[in-house]
This record gives C-alpha cells, structure tokens and sequence, in this order.
C-alpha cells in the first residue's frame, strides 16, 4: 500500500513539475504558515529628508555633498512614502501579504541622534503605519538601523566611536517603548557587512570612510556588541510584556567550491565565514569564527602591527552577543565562486579584508547576467547558502529578509526577467525546506517599489511596483512579476497546481 501510494506522488510529482529552462520548478506547496512579505528601507522609499523635524542621516549627507558617489541622486524625495505610505499599504493589501519588512529612520524620531530629543511628527508617521498594516494583518518586521545613520552621531564617529553602543541601546529602548506593544519582529541592523566593509572600508557607502582592513573591522565589532546589548535590554525589560522576537539581517553570497579539492572546499567555507560568520558568528555562538581570529592574527603581526586588526570580544561581551538571535535571517541576492590561492603577499602599508580571507572569489563569464556587474542569477545558490546556515548555526529558524532582482527600472513586462527570477529562487528555497529538512519559514521579496538604490541613484531597480520618479505623483504602476508575485502568495504554490 504504502509503496503504491509512494509511486503515485512520485508520478503526480515529475508530471506537475515544471521546466523553466535548465531548472525543474517545484510543484509543492509552501508549508502552512510560511510568511510572504516585502521589503524595504526608509531612506530609499521615504523622502521628506527634512520634513516635519526629521534630522539630518549620513545619506542626506553623502548624496548632498558628494553627488558623484552616489549617481548624482538623492533620496530627498525618491518614491514619497512619507506621503504615500496608505497607498502603499494598498498595494500590501492587494498582494496578499502577510508581512512587511520596512525601517526606521533614525534621525526621523530622534533628529541628532541621542535619545533625549524625539521628534513627535517621525513617531506618528511610524505609528499610522503600523496601525495601517495591522489592519490588514500584515504583520510589521521593523530594522531600526538600515545604513542612515544620523549625522550628530557619526560626526562623533559613528560606528568607529564604542560609545555608539550605548547611543544604539538608547535607541532601541526609544523604540521597544513606543512601538514595542504593535511590534513583535525586530531587526537590529541591516547587512552590518555592506555598513561597515562599504562605509568604513571601500568607502562607496555613506559615510563614504575609506580603510579596507582596520575600520571596516572596528564597525563590525561596535555593531555586534550594540546589536548584544540591545537584545539583552529586550530581554531584561520588554520581552515579558511584549513577547517580541529580535534578530539582525545578515546578507551573503553563496561561495561555490571551485572544484571539489580540499583547498577548494577549504577556500569556499573560509569565505562563508569571512563574510556570513562574521556577524552570525558571535551572536549565534559568541565570538568571530576561529579561521577569522586566526588568520588576521597572523597577517596583522606580519604587516607589523602590535595586536590583531581584528579586535577582541572580552568575556563579559561574549556573554552579552552569545545567543542574540531569536530567529536568522539572510538576505541573498547572488552567488560566488571561490578558489584556493597561495597566501596573498603581505602589505604592511595596505592591509586589506580580501587578503584576510585569502581565496580568489570571483564569478563566472557564463553565469547569467543582469545589468549590475556583481549581480548574477544563480538560484542554486540560494538553497546552498541555506542549507549551510542551517547546517552551520544548529538547524535554526531561518527567514528570507531580502532577495530580488536587478533591472533599470523601464520593465513593466518583468514577467520573465524578474518574475522567473522570483520563481526559480523560490523554487530552490522550497527545495531547501522539503529536501534539505532547512527550517525555512518567510520570505520578504525587495522591494515593493523601485526606489533609491544607493551608489546607483535610480539607474538600477528591483520593484514589485515601478515608480514614475518623473511625475509630481510618484506614479505606482504594478510590474507582471507583482501579478506573479501574487499567485505565489495567496497559494503557496510557484506553478500553475501544485501536489500538497
Ligand atoms: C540592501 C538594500 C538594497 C538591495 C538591492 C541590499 O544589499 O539591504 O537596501 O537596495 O541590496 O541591491
């Protein structure tokens, strides 16, 4: 009986599968519960940068004073989700979503930084949204720190200045105390990797520092230790009351061996440490991978320092990070390859963080293309990287909190662009959850508009919904890959029927 009922799902499975290209699409459905949603980040949606009493952020900085940086754009006004925030709580609605991923700003409720000057209008704004969502039952994942730092903070120093912490805890406590009642997910801080290895390292993110190899670490470090103590303040005073969770959004490629030899596979796991393991790492486990500590050890004493330019967790704030993630996330755009080098020369005057790693990580001519040059479709890679996780962090609770799809911001008929994009990552993940056993349980597509997407101004987009940036209205108009979007959604199901 059992191995005829075996052999008919196995039948029903390979008929309902269906092809996209090279790729079988799966046919099973979502598990029940499985939260969909979307996301996005305040300085790229909201505009309004100095309305209503909001402050100054190190983006409102850095694309007023150097407009070359930032494809001489701002997000001064950008898809006006100060104003049009109702509008886009319809188009939620309309998706059937059941969560929405958005930040804070934090100079818009606290315009210099520092938790004893809040600003009413930034507090409404936040709480109208909010009760909009929640009428819909769309459930609300808030970042309180998404790159926009504000301005009164870095000129202190910003993440490289550790009383950052303390500014950060301020800032949390601010906000568990006013919007912790309607708030039960909270990330702590957006892809602290691209915040500290592109504003305090390459230098291409705001605030624009350049030091590859020393602040890029001093940030990270600052980072983990606020995000730790901002979790044990929810733990200690708000967590009863609110029965929230909380948790930071790390991002990372997947690093593909580039062949099976030891060295290979040695190259690709060191990869995924450096980059995914320097923040998942400590608050998982309580201190940076050994490989890291190890490595930069050894090349900082080479390079002549006289300590690590990797600091050091001391034993009270490995207790304060161990354990500060409720659930993990990750946001997963692409894939790497990465191949084993002999060790990269030392350069005393120039240390840098892809020495550290010492693989040569790169991505293949044939792997298909979009209009960013890091940005390749590699769905695969996708079930990979959370398989890994899973396998790497104890088989935690993982949620998706950023994947979509680069294009300029012209395609309405994204259908097979952006669409299939959607389609065949999910298609992975759901491999992920039924074959890998990974406990996969929400997916947040970026983004539900075209907005401002940093160093690339408008010339790149990722919309589940174009924005004509050109009229007075910032037009929303519904691109074929939300009309996909959709079905997936309201049926847990990536093809046209699915078996259960
Ligand atoms: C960031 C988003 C950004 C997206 C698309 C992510 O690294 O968190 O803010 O817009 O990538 O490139």
């Amino acid at each position: 009986m059992k191995t005829t009922i075996l052999l008919v799902s196995t039948f029903l499975l390979l008929v309902q599968a269906r092809y996209e290209d090279d790729y079988v699409v799966n046919n099973r459905t979502f598990p029940k519960g499985f939260k969909f949603g979307t996301a996005s980040a305040a300085y790229q949606i909201e505009g309004a940068w100095n309305e209503d009493g909001k402050g100054e952020n190190v983006w409102d900085r850095s694309t007023h004073l150097y407009p070359e940086k930032n494809s001489n754009a701002t997000g001064d006004v950008t898809s006006d989700a100060y104003h049009k925030w109702e509008e886009d709580v319809e188009l939620l609605k309309g998706l059937g979503v059941s969560a929405y991923r958005f930040s804070i700003a934090w100079s818009r409720v606290l315009p210099k930084g520092f938790a004893n000057e809040s600003n009413p209008a930034g507090v409404t704004y936040y709480k109208n949204l909010i009760a909009g969502l929640k009428k819909y039952n769309i459930e609300p994942l808030v970042t309180m720190h998404h790159w926009d730092l504000p301005t009164a903070l870095e000129d202190l120093g910003g993440f490289l200045n550790s009383d950052i912490q303390e500014w950060f805890v301020d800032y949390a406590r601010f906000l568990f105390e006013t919007f912790g009642d309607d708030v039960k997910e909270w990330v702590t801080f957006n892809e602290p990797k691209q915040t500290c290895d592109q504003g305090y390292g390459s230098g291409v993110l705001a605030p624009n520092i350049v030091s590859l190899g020393i602040k890029n670490y001093i940030c990270g470090h600052n980072l983990i230790i606020a995000h730790g103590k901002a979790y044990r303040l929810y733990d200690k005073e708000f967590r009863a009351k609110q029965q929230g969770r909380v948790t930071m959004v790390v991002d990372s490629n997947w690093f593909e061996p580039a062949s099976n030899s030891t060295e290979d596979v040695e190259a690709s796991e060191r990869s995924l440490l450096f980059t995914y393991g320097w923040f998942a790492h400590p608050i998982v486990y309580g201190d940076y991978p050994e490989i890291m500590k190890v490595r930069i050890a050894n090349r900082s004493k080479l390079e002549g320092f006289n300590s690590s330019r990797l600091p050091s967790f001391t034993d009270e704030e490995k207790q304060i990070i161990n354990g500060t993630a409720d659930f993990m996330t990750v946001n997963i755009y692409t894939s790497s390859v990465a191949q084993a080098i002999p060790e990269p020369d030392i350069t005393p005057l120039d240390p840098k963080r892809d020495l550290d790693i010492g693989a040569h990580i790169y991505q293949p001519d044939d792997w298909e293309k979009t209009i960013t040059d890091w940005f390749k479709v590699v769905p695969w890679g996708a079930r990979k990287l959370v398989k890994w996780i899973s396998d790497t962090y104890g088989h935690p609770e993982i949620i998706i909190t950023e994947n979509g799809y680069h294009d300029n911001g012209t395609v309405i008929n994204d259908l097979n662009t952006r669409g299939r994009y959607y389609k065949l990552y999910l298609s992975n993940l759901l491999d992920a959850i039924y074959y890998d056993n990974v406990n996969l349980t929400g997916y947040m597509a970026w983004s539900l508009t075209d907005d401002f997407e940093w160093q690339y101004g408008y010339n790149i987009q990722l919309g589940l919904y174009h924005v004509d940036f050109s009229s007075l209205n910032r037009t929303r108009t519904p691109k074929e890959s939300s009309t996909y979007y959709r079905k997936v959604v309201t049926t847990s199901c990536l093809v046209d029927t699915c078996v259960e």
